[in-house]
């Protein structure tokens, strides 16, 4: 036997650079979404020369987006000349073209106001100054209503989703801790006949949440109720609890607090239901969950990343039985759920 050393790894700065330009792609993505590029393509301006006048920009800047758009592989490209044409690929061609029904740059917006908080991340991580609701000090009507213009848009999409893959037949009232536009409360209800909703969130949240519902013709099904889920008591009669994006945004303590007041409040036999970003348990990612819990400290809350394990033991030192983690969109959200002891 030889004694050959491994062959050395030769160490390059590829990798480094390209997550420290990064941000230039969301840069290039956001500005095609405010620029409306997706749309104008789909209605047929798929040159530089007709994309550039509907768009609004020089031809020489179009020719730059378009060029860039292509190599992040959101836009294919016909061939490589002035009179080339640009198509859209499937998901930019759902999602980000403003004719579809399932239309979401006001969530590809959604961080966006963050720009330039993020320049100054290693300043904020040094100086915390934290505060319980983060992001939520101070939100006004009309924050609220650009915020959830957003989630809405994405968040439909994740409620259909719940009500596939959660059996509600029978359920009599869900309660919707921070329930935002209402998008699980309106869907789970047209979903199963008999179910009513009470959507719990922040007053400005709340009042959004009620157009959102007015707009779904779901007043009959869904109300709203001002509070914060942390103080607020909980309606009595509900026999599912759920809480969709926002376990980041609070530390353990708090989610347990929120958890126990659920138990209380739900009737013997009734179910909860923890959605969100969590990490894996030996915390080496996923990169979401773990990049959600970091935007925390922009915000200055008290908030982080949780673990599945976590979460589960949140619902079990609660006193929730069956409690399992359930894939909900693979490698980004988990479902994480329990039942009250009949
Ligand atoms: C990311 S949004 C998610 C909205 C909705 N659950 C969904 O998935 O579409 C988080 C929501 O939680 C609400 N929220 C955060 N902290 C809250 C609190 N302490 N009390 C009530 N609502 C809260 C926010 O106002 C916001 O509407």
């Amino acid at each position: 036997m030889s004694d050959t050393p491994p062959p050395k790894v030769r160490l390059d700065t590829t990798r480094l650079q390209k997550i420290a330009q990064a941000y230039w792609e969301s840069a290039a993505l956001m500005a095609a979404v405010e620029l409306d590029v997706f749309t104008a393509i789909a209605r047929g301006h798929d040159t530089i020369a007709t994309l550039a006048t509907a768009a609004g920009l020089t031809e020489r800047n179009a020719e730059r987006l378009l060029t860039a758009l292509v190599a992040m592989t959101l836009l294919e490209r016909s061939g490589p000349g002035k009179d080339a044409r640009f198509s859209n690929t499937p998901d930019v061609q759902r999602f980000l073209v403003k004719d579809s029904d399932r239309y979401a740059g006001p969530w590809i917006l959604f961080t966006k106001p963050r720009w330039a908080a993020y320049g100054e991340l290693s300043r904020r991580l040094r100086d915390p100054g934290e505060k319980r609701l983060g992001a939520y000090t101070e939100f006004t009507v009309d924050d609220a209503r650009r915020y959830h213009a957003a989630t809405y848009s994405i968040g439909t999409g994740a409620a259909r989703l719940f009500s596939r893959s959660v059996d509600l037949t029978g359920r009599k009232l869900l309660l919707d801790l921070g329930g935002g536009s209402g998008a699980y409360s309106i869907v789970a209800t047209q979903t199963y006949p008999g179910l009513k909703a009470i959507v719990l969130d922040l007053p400005p949240v709340t009042v959004v949440a009620n157009e959102y519902i007015a707009a779904n013709k779901a007043q009959d099904r869904v109300s709203t109720l001002a509070g914060d889920f942390t103080t607020t008591p909980f309606p009595a009669g509900a026999d599912v609890v759920v809480m969709a994006s926002n376990l980041p945004q609070y530390e353990p303590a708090l989610i347990r607090l929120v958890v126990g007041k659920a138990f209380a409040a739900l009737v013997p036999g009734g179910e909860m239901h923890l959605i969100g970003e969590t990490l894996h348990d030996d915390r080496r990612g996923p990169l979401s969950a773990a990049l959600w819990g970091l935007n925390e400290a922009v915000f200055g809350s008290t908030g982080l990343a949780h673990t599945e394990s976590e979460v589960k033991s949140y619902l079990q030192d609660a006193g929730f039985t069956d409690v399992a983690v359930h894939p909900f969109v693979p490698g980004v959200l988990s479902r994480i759920a329990g039942r009250k002891p009949a």
